[in-house]
């Protein structure tokens, strides 16, 4: 099952990629993720993109893409994955589907999680992650262990750098314009479908779950991607 998620910043991406990876026994790759890490590393992408994650920017298409096909290709992906955070623009839509095609695949299902940008900026104000394995925490919704420690791996939790309130509007203001054509591209194709995200996480969860099984039992694709 090859499946993407999109959404506002703080829509859930993140958190409804994890748990449908571990339900479906698939690789979560999130760019954001990626990127982040490269730059906690100092690595040689983390230094070209950092400025660019520090404003709310997006990452040139040519390099997100080569990394996202190096990372498709790998055997863990065989089966399929869930994509969080790519595509981001049409030209990543169009890249990604020609990453699948040259292996006689397609993407089954673009997963919209629906949420209004109000909620979305609350969530981000309160969203805390993990400095070592970037899991993601709520202040309010899901605290992390006292002394704000990683329930996973047990490393400090802090408030990323982009979640500052000024940045957030420049992630919001890159989301419209660049990734919500994203949908209708989707949407032409047959293969959206849409969630709403503003309920607790384990009943969007469960929605989704069985929105993309019924999607396996009624057709609507071609393949099963
Ligand atoms: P990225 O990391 O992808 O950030 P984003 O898209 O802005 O998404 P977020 O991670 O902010 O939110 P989310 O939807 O995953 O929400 P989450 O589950 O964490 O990208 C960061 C940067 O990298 C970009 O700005 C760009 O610079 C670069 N980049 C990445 N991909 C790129 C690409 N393809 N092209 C170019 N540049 C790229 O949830 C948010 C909070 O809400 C959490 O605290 C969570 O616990 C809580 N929460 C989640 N669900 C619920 C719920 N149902 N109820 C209550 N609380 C909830």
């Amino acid at each position: 099952m090859r499946i993407v998620l999109l959404g506002l910043p703080g829509a859930g991406k993140g958190t409804q990629a994890a748990l449908l990876a571990a339900t479906a026994g698939l690789p979560h790759i999130a760019t954001g993720t990626i990127f982040r890490m490269a730059v906690a590393a100092e690595t040689a992408l983390g230094s070209q993109v950092r400025l660019i994650l520090e404003r709310g920017a997006l990452v040139p298409d040519q390099l997100t893409i080569a990394i996202v096909r190096e990372r498709l290709v790998q055997a863990d992906c065989r089966n399929g994955f869930v994509l969080d955070g790519f595509p981001r623009t049409l030209a990543q839509g169009e890249a990604l589907d020609s990453i699948l095609a040259d292996s006689g695949v397609a993407l089954y299902r673009a997963v919209y999680l629906e949420i209004s940008e109000e909620r979305a900026v609350a969530r981000l104000a309160g969203r805390r992650t993990c400095t070592h394995c970037g899991a993601t925490y709520h202040v309010q919704a899901d605290p992390p262990e006292r002394g704000n420690l990683c329930r996973r791996c047990g490393h400090p939790v802090v408030q990323r750098a982009d979640d500052a309130e000024d940045v957030q509007r420049s992630r919001i203001a890159a989301y419209r314009r660049d990734t919500v054509p994203l949908l209708g591209y989707y949407q032409q194709r047959g293969i959206l479908l849409s969630v709403d995200g503003d309920r607790p996480s384990g009943e969007v969860a469960a929605d989704l779950i069985r929105l993309l099984a019924d999607a396996a039992g009624g057709g609507g694709a071609d393949d099963r991607g």
